[in-house]
């Protein structure tokens, strides 16, 4: 999703910008632009659609230096992805860059042009750098001006702005979509995302919510939502694990499904003694939290949201734990009662996504017990704003289909379960001992699933041609098949559903024939049976059918029937190993299409607008 790189410096600011992009490029965008204040004195910007690849080639033509600059990648919302459309955009002697949506866009737009602002491009963002002139003509500072301006603002933004007339400063502001500063000796930075700017600074200040910040080379002065002048702490890191190449492999995403062996034993690290899950992991306070849940809502979005939906079998069969889970745009716009002593648990990858931290913040107001965050970024707003967190150790996800971070969330929400039932003694006799050593031995599972990758690439030629998929599972096995469809459909562009097997004669029967691959995971449980009618079912209609199946489960090729084999586990465990294949078979289908993998099309990785 959109990007934000700032800076203020006494050298040449273009390349740290350049890079800076180039470090947010894996969450996706549609077109790039910078904006700088010329060593000649001139506001000057190029924007370019599609990759900063060609931003940088343009710049390369056209060099623009300058000590002072904003940068942005944008991921369309209004108005298509072209030139005219792409930020940074200019009123006068400004230019803007914003991540975020402005809501009351339309009328502002109405009545800037009643002034007779002229618009150039189909943006909200325009609205901004209009609105922004027009009250520096009153308010002459910018950074006061820009305060002026955001309290007319409806939605969300993180917004950059430069002057030409007050180039010693970079101002900011942050509502609902993050910035950070990096700091810098004699030179400081702006950026969505801290990882943009790991090249020049190990040192960090995160804006909060309703934050106003005047960056100059020597100085950050901050205000707060109320006006107050504020210090925010500074957070140095010094782990060098951001590093960002392919290695050995073809696709981001191809390593990182690859990484699940070591990143799942990492998520295990530290938080399992002999025969027990560590309450503490989650918090200081989680174990006497627990020892109050009632009940459990989870809101998630797209495979965070799968995760979700693996967690409300577990907490129900081995922790006894009513459970519901949704989806964070809906829920954050229904009307929810709340059950009494209610664990409120968000899943993120990024923690960043909008809909989910609206969701949290929400519930904050409808007496949930308490909030927890299973997230993979400590330094994120979900984990910022949750009494309680888990994060996962998944390391950085740049592929933007989520592989690694799944499989943790599983682990992480398998640990969740096993906490709450320790704590509340709802666990079965055995279970948690039994549990804790299956976790233990995952990664070795994990890494015997993904040997099992040339044969999966060879499965893949048989959807090469096709537009249509079926994913089929049961129990736990049917979010693994919806998270199975939704990888397939992101990569390969195949349009993929899943359905719970049981449901397929109740309609999407209808849909198969032998144009029509139907992929199920049949691990060896006691809906294998079940299954296995059901997969007659689709035979009977010439369906063709690839099938995971556990090695025990006594199923073999046959006409029209792939069966591949994959080691056995405990049940519970299943849908963390099952997903494996199905991330392999979506990876491969989709490098036999010839799509980009790990930027594919339309979508970003960190949705941060809603
Ligand atoms: C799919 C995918 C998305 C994300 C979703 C939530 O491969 O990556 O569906 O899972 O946008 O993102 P996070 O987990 O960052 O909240």
């Amino acid at each position: 999703m959109c990007g934000i790189v700032g800076a203020v410096a006494e050298r040449n600011i273009t390349p740290i910008l350049l890079e800076g992009l180039k470090r947010l490029e894996y969450r996706g965008y549609d077109s790039a632009g910078v904006a700088v204040y010329t060593n000649d004195d001139k506001l000057e910007r190029m924007r370019r659609p599609g990759k900063v690849s060609e931003l940088e080639l343009a710049l390369t033509e056209e060099p623009l230096l300058g000590r002072l600059g904003i940068a942005h990648t944008r991921w369309a919302t209004h108005g298509a992805p072209c030139e005219r459309n792409a930020h940074p955009h200019f009123s006068g002697d400004l230019a803007v860059v914003h991540n975020g949506i402005i809501e009351n866009h339309e009328a502002l737009r109405d009545q800037l042009k009643a002034l007779g602002y002229v618009f150039t491009s189909d943006t909200d963002t325009e609205v901004i750098a209009h609105l922004l002139n027009h009250k520096l003509k009153d308010l002459t500072d910018l950074t006061v001006a820009l305060k002026a301006t955001v309290k007319e603002l409806h939605g969300a933004y993180g917004l950059a702005v430069i002057s030409a007339n007050q180039p010693d400063r970079l101002v900011a502001a942050r509502s609902g979509s993050p910035l950070v500063i990096g700091l810098g000796m004699g030179e400081n930075f702006l950026a969505s995302d801290q990882l943009a700017l790991r090249q020049v600074t190990d040192r960090f200040m995160y804006l909060e919510e309703g934050d106003i910040a005047e960056i100059r080379r020597d100085s950050v002065q901050i205000w707060d939502v109320n006006g107050q002048s504020v210090e925010r702490e500074s957070v140095q890191y010094r782990d060098g694990a951001e590093a960002a190449d392919k290695g050995e492999f073809r696709h981001f995403m191809l390593k990182e499904i690859h990484e699940q062996p070591a990143v799942v034993q990492r998520t295990l690290e530290g938080r399992l003694s002999q025969n027990q899950v560590l309450v503490q992991a989650f918090g200081p306070q989680a174990a006497e939290l627990f020892a109050k849940v009632r009940n459990v809502q989870i809101v998630a979005c797209g495979t965070s949201y799968h995760a979700g939906m693996v967690a409300r079998y577990w907490l129900e069969e081995l922790a006894g734990i009513p459970c519901q889970v949704e989806v964070a745009s809906e829920f954050r716009y229904r009307k929810v009662v709340v059950q009494p002593d209610t664990l409120f648990v968000t899943i993120s990858q990024s923690g960043e996504t909008a809909d989910t931290l609206a969701a949290l913040r929400n519930a904050k107001e409808l007496g949930f017990l308490a909030s927890l965050a299973i997230c993979n970024v400590g330094i994120s707003s979900l984990v910022r704003e949750s009494d309680l967190t888990l994060l996962t150790q998944a390391g950085r996800e740049i592929g933007v289909a989520s592989t690694k971070a799944f499989t943790t969330q599983l682990v992480g929400l398998l640990l969740l379960t096993l906490s709450l039932g320790q704590v509340r003694g709802t666990l079965a006799d055995g279970v948690e001992a039994t549990l804790v050593e299956e976790l233990r031995r995952l990664p070795a599972r994990l890494g015997e699933a993904l040997a099992m990758d040339s044969t999966v690439e060879k499965i893949a030629e048989l959807f090469a041609e096709k537009n249509h998929t079926l994913f089929l599972g049961r129990g736990a096995q049917f979010p693994v098949a919806m998270e199975g469809a939704l990888k397939l459909k992101e990569i390969s562009y195949i349009h993929a559903e899943a359905y719970p097997a049981g449901e397929l004669k109740h309609g999407p029967l209808a849909l198969v024939d032998n144009d029509m691959p139907v992929v199920t995971v049949a691990p060896n449980n006691e809906l294998l049976e079940k299954l296995k009618s059901n997969l007659q079912e689709v035979r009977a209609r010439g369906g063709e059918l690839i099938v995971f199946a556990d090695e025990k489960a006594g199923m073999t090729n046959g006409e029209g029937t792939h069966v591949v084999h994959m080691p056995h586990i405990h049940d519970i465990l299943s849908p963390i190993l099952y997903t494996i294949p199905l991330q392999l078979l979506s990876y491969y289908v989709a490098v036999l299409k010839g799509t980009d993998v790990d930027q594919p099309r339309n979508l970003a990785k960190s949705v941060t607008v809603e």
